[in-house]
Formats: C-alpha cells, sequence, structure tokens
C-alpha cells in the first residue's frame, strides 16, 4: 500500500532524514553490524537515502532498491545517479521480490513490512532471497502505533492482522531466522532488529530481547 499525502510528508522531510542518518541507521549498526563489500537489497526504498546510508555507512558493494511506488523509485533513481552501478532501483512489490533464491548478504527493512496487507509473504519472501547467513536489517511500525487514532485518522495502511514486535520476531523465527538481538522503541511503537537466515527455515534458535 503506498503512502497517502500525510504520510509523504512525514517521511520525506529534514526531520525524518536526521532521524533514519542519526538515531535508526547508528542503532541497527549496533545491532547487526555493518555490509562491508556486500550485495544488499532495501525493500520499500521510498525517496532514497536509505539506499545511500546502505552505501556510505554500512559499506555495501552494491544495492538493489525496489519500492511499489513508481515516483519512489524515480526519485531514488535522480538522488542516486552519482552511484552509477552500484545502484539498480526498480518497481517491486515486497510480497514478491524479483530476486533468485540466495540472492543476497543482507535484506534491509526500513519500515515498509507494516504497510503490506499480506506481510508474512514478504517475511517469507526475504528468507528466500538471503543465503545461509545473511543478515536481514528491520526496523518495523507495531499494531501498537497504528492503532493510535492520530495512526488511524491520518495515514492509510492495512488495518487487519498487523503484528506486535514480538509476533514479528516469531514471524520470522518460523521463516528460518534467529534474532539474537532485537528492541522496541518509542513506547513500544518500533521494533528494531536484525535476523540471521539460518542453513534451514525453522531451526532458528531462541531470540533474547536486546
Ligand atoms: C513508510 S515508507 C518508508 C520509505 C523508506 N524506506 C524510508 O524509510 O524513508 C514505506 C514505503 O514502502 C513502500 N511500499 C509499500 N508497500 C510496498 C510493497 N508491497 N512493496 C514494496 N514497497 C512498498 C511505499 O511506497 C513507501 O515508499
Amino acid at each position: 500500500m503506498i503512502l497517502n499525502s500525510v504520510e509523504n510528508v512525514l517521511m520525506n522531510n529534514p526531520i525524518r532524514a536526521a532521524l533514519q542518518l542519526h538515531y535508526e541507521a547508528p542503532l541497527l549498526e549496533q545491532l547487526g553490524g555493518r555490509v562491508e563489500g556486500g550485495r544488499v537489497l532495501e525493500m520499500g526504498c521510498g525517496r532514497g537515502l536509505g539506499t545511500e546510508i546502505i552505501l556510505s555507512r554500512f559499506g555495501a558493494a552494491h544495492v538493489d532498491a525496489f519500492d511499489l511506488d513508481s515516483d519512489m523509485v524515480e526519485r531514488t533513481r535522480r538522488r542516486l545517479a552519482r552511484f552509477g552501478n552500484r545502484v539498480r532501483i526498480f518497481q517491486g512489490d515486497a510480497s514478491r521480490i524479483a530476486a533468485d533464491a540466495s540472492s543476497y548478504d543482507a535484506v534491509f527493512d526500513f519500515g515498509i513490512i507494516h504497510h503490506v496487507p499480506e506481510w508474512q509473504e514478504a517475511v517469507r519472501e526475504v528468507s528466500r532471497v538471503l543465503r545461509p547467513g545473511g543478515r536481514f536489517f528491520f526496523e518495523e511500525v507495531t499494531r501498537h502505533a497504528l492503532e493510535r487514532w492520530t495512526y488511524r485518522r491520518f495515514l492509510d495502511h492495512p488495518s487487519d492482522d498487523r503484528f506486535s514486535g514480538a509476533q514479528f520476531v516469531a514471524e520470522l523465527e518460523r521463516s528460518g531466522f534467529r534474532v539474537p538481538r532485537w528492541t522496541e522503541r518509542f513506547f513500544g511503537d518500533f521494533a528494531f532488529g536484525v535476523g540471521f537466515r539460518t542453513a534451514q527455515p525453522g531451526s532458528s534458535a531462541a531470540c533474547a530481547h536486546a
């Protein structure tokens, strides 16, 4: 589900950019480390700041990034033109990722899976496209936030079957991830963490809350 005009403004302004640069990225790096020289996928790239962060801060060699919204794809292409063939930007859907199995060393999700009606499909797709041992960096908006009056009144999200942080992590574990470190922030409205793709889906160990 693409952003309505209110969320478009909320996601594309200097305050949100500062948060992503100075709060979200450092927290994800603290939880999961860098991806030096890696081949990385970013889902729901929006205007492309996350892709830029993955290249410059996390040290990826190459990033494929996609978004459902063709306007966002164009914005990201313009923003990242200077990175040349280190990036490939395309229109796509997180519940049917256009990539072969085990294609990536890491996948990044800066707040997109809560927009996907069949969000469990997106989690399974992340598991499919990651190589065994690959990492899934996530920052997600929980049911706790989406049930707030302000979210329901001003923003458009799928309303059924949303997840808590613990439910998101449990789905990751069912889909073949080990999630040793994750954390909830902002009164439980957001979940941040890093999942490690195990060799066999379903073989994950118990997680510890960071
Ligand atoms: C809350 S915004 C986050 C954008 C960006 N990751 C950021 O942090 O600025 C969610 C993004 O996910 C995209 N999106 C929504 N549903 C999607 C889907 N099924 N597949 C891919 N992208 C999707 C939206 O178009 C939007 O750009």
